[in-house]
């Protein structure tokens, strides 16, 4: 089985901006991959690439196993864009019925309704767009995306304009899509989303994937933090199987321990790490 997505040595110029600098991202069938990065990092551009709504200047891009950008690659994807806007006059059912003929889907009535269950607007289906509020158009777009039973879901910020309760709502519709087998790029900025939700997280900066890895890989241990009655000390190469040791040899020598606590990073530090102040 080729990969859902398999970017190498990505390049795009747009004029004299180097939007990306040679971008390697792989992604299996069926993983859900986070993709973060400051503002102009470049992570709409990759997806926008693997769309085939923009050209590489540079590098090679497959989805599924064909190129990007042609027909069968583009048979095997759905898309949201990050700034969509859908037709006010359409009602949700029209929309996705629409989106079944653009993509040649035979799954009729039954296929649009699953999918307007799917993301909590069955009960919408006659609504007109704009008469949906922003968070009811962002989920209509995701299950526009799911038309056709895509192998390979792009999502640029899908949850921009949603409320708490409709994160949720997306991120076990994450989950269902990829138990199904369907690979998911979430473009996002909501670092605890990701982290809760993503198999793989890839931190963008400048063009260029910085970090790469399972939010487990990212967020490694930062040390252990023991309060004494001289103050608090950092021993940062400490695990959680030292606390006993450092604990003991402190006791041995008579200083008393008040507290001792294993620090754990987190993702938002692994960010903040990884792409420094840039912000654009
Ligand atoms: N059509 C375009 N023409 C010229 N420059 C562009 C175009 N699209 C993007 N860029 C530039 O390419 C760089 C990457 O932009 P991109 O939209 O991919 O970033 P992003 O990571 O998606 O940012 P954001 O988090 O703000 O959505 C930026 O410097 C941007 O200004
Ligand atoms: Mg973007």
């Amino acid at each position: 089985m080729p990969p859902a997505l398999l970017a190498q040595r990505i390049e795009k110029r747009y004029g004299r901006t180097l939007a990306l600098r040679g971008v390697d991202l792989e992604v299996a069938e069926g993983e859900l991959v986070g993709l973060l990065g400051p503002n102009g990092a470049g992570k709409s551009t990759l997806v926008k690439i693997a769309c085939g709504l923009v050209r590489a200047s540079g590098g090679r891009a497959d989805v599924c196993g064909s190129p990007a950008g042609s027909a069968a690659a583009r048979a095997s994807l759905g898309y949201l864009a990050e700034l969509f806007r859908f037709p006010g006059w359409y009602s949700a059912d029209e929309l996705l019925e629409l989106h079944q003929r653009l993509t040649r889907s035979t799954g009729g009535a039954a296929e649009r309704l699953e999918l307007l269950r799917l993301v909590g607007l069955d009960a919408a289906r006659h609504t007109r767009v704009e008469a949906m509020s922003k968070g009811m158009q962002q989920r209509l777009g995701i299950a526009q995306a799911l038309v056709g039973g895509p192998r390979l879901l792009l999502l640029d910020e899908p949850t921009s304009a949603l409320d708490p309760v409709g994160r949720r709502l997306v991120r076990s519709v994450l989950e269902g899509v990829r138990n199904r087998g369907v690979a998911v790029v979430l473009n996002s900025h909501l670092l605890g989303e990701v982290e809760l939700v993503c198999d793989r997280v890839a931190i963008m900066r400048d063009g260029l994937i910085v970090a790469d890895g399972t939010p487990a890989e990212l967020a490694r241990p930062r040390g252990v933090e023991i309060d004494t009655d001289a103050g608090t000390e950092l021993v940062p190469a400490a695990r959680r199987d030292d606390v006993p040791r450092l604990v003991a040899e402190l006791v041995g020598r008579g200083t008393p321990v008040y507290g001792v606590r294993v620090l754990a990073g987190t993702l938002e530090e692994v960010y903040l790490e990884a792409v420094g102040e840039a912000t654009s």
